[in-house]
């Protein structure tokens, strides 16, 4: 099963990049598999450590074509990082392997802390479509004409 989440990483800066990821599990392990090439990716390279964040709020989901990544976030328990402010759930995670490949590299988190802050309520038919066309425009092209 794909779980539409959105990934947050810090960028060299120390600044927040926000991208809405699908992520598998295998049995301990979260699999991020960023396409190449993204900042996620290089992110995650450099850090070995990011956060799994799961909303319901579709407008951050939309803001990866639409341009806002302003988003609040506040600071992650075990990691050094940053989690969606109005994420329902979070999972701060720590890359143990990675395996490279030319497309789209794959890597195994697993959790070094996990919170949930509110209930989950159900997405209608319009929010659950717009996650959805979301990625059918996204894996299209495999990466945005992303501006920062
Ligand atoms: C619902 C959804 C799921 C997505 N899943 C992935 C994914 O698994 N891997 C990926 O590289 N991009 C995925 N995307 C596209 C990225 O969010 C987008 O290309 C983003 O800019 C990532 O690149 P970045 O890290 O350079 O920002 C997804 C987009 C949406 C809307």
């Amino acid at each position: 099963m794909i779980r539409e989440t959105i990934i947050t990483t810090l960028n060299e800066d120390n600044t927040v990049h926000i991208a809405p990821m699908g992520v598998t599990k295998d049995n301990d392990f979260y699999i991020i598999a960023p396409f190449k090439p993204s900042t996620t990716l290089e992110n995650l390279n450099r850090t070995n450590q990011g956060v799994i964040n799961f909303t319901d709020d579709v407008r951050i989901f939309a803001g990866c074509l639409t341009g806002r990544y302003d988003w609040p976030t506040v600071e992650t328990t075990e990691i050094n990082g940053q989690r969606l402010q109005t994420a329902l759930s979070h999972v701060e995670v720590e890359v143990k392997k990675s395996e490279d490949d030319e497309v789209r590299p794959r890597f195994y988190c697993i959790v070094k802390h996990e919170a949930i802050h509110r209930a989950f309520t159900g997405l209608n038919r319009a929010k659950a479509g717009c996650i959805g066309s979301r990625y059918s425009g996204e894996s299209s092209t495999h990466v945005t004409s992303r501006k920062n």
